[in-house]
């Protein structure tokens, strides 16, 4: 079965082709930082033209790039929500028309569940179950995973999701947008001993998060640091916002390890892709003897590998979730756990 993938629920648009023979057979993404960065953030309408401008060129591209003509794709599966209601329209409708004109199922995907089960394209896949971590610009949940389908959310953030203090973070300190990839950068050049930040909710008993508190924390370096910011006090001060957020989520994964019982994390979502939460946590498995597993950098963030793949497996286990009804909706607000599985 040959299932596209359609995700368009934030600043990426992404198209892919995901055979359940085979594997990936392409995956194109077009990414819309450029255009957001003069504002500091994405816009949403802003987003939706272009998702409008960018989708057709990429299914273009991925099918060449796969050798295949449209009416090979056996289902197509789109991003549903949760995201920006219009440019989730943009996916919907384009997968909801070509399965129409193809006369072939449409499947909606939830875009966490997209994550969540990416590192399962990995060339070392873990296996059921395990814990996973979500870390996004919009979520930071800690989920039982005991199959496709069958998510328990542990544990989550009470205000600012862990990408999104990065990013509002980034943006104090008069670095680019998105927020993630810059500090952690200048992260590297960082004195730790210069600045202590707080460990929101590390001591909390529960495996709940808060780091709305974090990004004031650093809202207040940066006002009281008298004169402007030098490079080197930007870099102090993201090494010690780096140092804080990852001990906490890292203490959050071993605790929620420790209450199921399990030996298996995988870190899902765009901070996956932090390098010094993965050499933490590498580290923090070797110690305590359980196994951690990431989706390959590049599927880390936003794209339509990770849909046309959850599409996949829903499909397989449960062939009556294809539907040709075409009229659709989109769900910009979707916990996960409400998913039927
Ligand atoms: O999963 P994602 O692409 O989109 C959402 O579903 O939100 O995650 C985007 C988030 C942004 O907040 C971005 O700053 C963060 O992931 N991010 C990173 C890194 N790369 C992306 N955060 C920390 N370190 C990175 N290397
Ligand atoms: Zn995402």
């Amino acid at each position: 079965m040959i299932v596209l993938g359609v995700e368009s629920s934030c600043d990426e648009t992404g198209l892919a082709l995901y055979d359940t023979k085979q594997g990936l057979l392409a995956h194109a993404l077009y990414s819309q930082i450029a255009m957001h960065e003069q504002y500091g953030g994405v816009v949403p309408e802003l987003a939706s033209r272009d998702h409008v401008k960018r989708a057709i060129p990429l299914l273009e591209q991925v099918l060449s790039e796969s050798q295949l003509v449209l009416s090979a794709v056996d289902a197509i599966a789109y991003t549903q929500g949760p995201g920006l209601a219009g440019a989730l329209l943009v996916g919907a409708s384009l997968a909801n028309g070509l399965a129409m004109a193809l006369n072939k199922p449409v499947l909606g995907v939830h875009h966490l569940e997209g994550h969540l089960l990416s590192p399962l394209l990995s060339a070392k896949p873990p296996e059921f179950p395990f814990i996973a971590l979500l870390v996004s610009g919009g979520h930071t949940q800690l989920m039982r995973v005991d199959d496709v389908g069958q998510y328990t959310l542990l544990g989550e953030t009470l205000d600012d999701a862990a990408g999104e203090a990065f990013d509002k973070s980034a943006k104090l300190m008069g670095l680019g947008y998105p927020g993630g990839p810059a500090i952690s950068k200048l992260a590297e050049t960082g004195d730790p001993a210069i600045y202590q930040l707080p460990r929101p909710m590390l001591h909390s008993k529960n495996l709940d998060f808060s780091f709305s508190g974090l990004k004031t924390a650093v809202l207040t370096l940066v006002k009281n640091h008298p004169g402007e910011l030098s490079l080197q006090d930007k870099a102090n001060i993201a090494r010690a916002f780096v140092d804080a957020l990852v001990e906490v989520l890292v203490a959050k994964c071993l605790s929620a390890l420790k209450t199921t019982g399990m030996k298996r994390l995988v870190i899902a979502g765009g901070v996956g892709a932090n390098a010094q939460l993965r050499a933490e946590l590498n580290a923090a498995a070797a110690r305590k003897r359980f196994e951690v597993f990431y989706p390959e950098l590049e599927l880390c963030t936003d794209n339509g590998a990770m849909i046309a793949f959850a599409g996949a497996l829903r499909l397989q286990k449960n062939p009556a979730a294809a539907s040709f009804n075409y009229g659709f909706n989109v769900k910009p607000r979707w916990p996960l756990d409400a998913i039927e599985s």
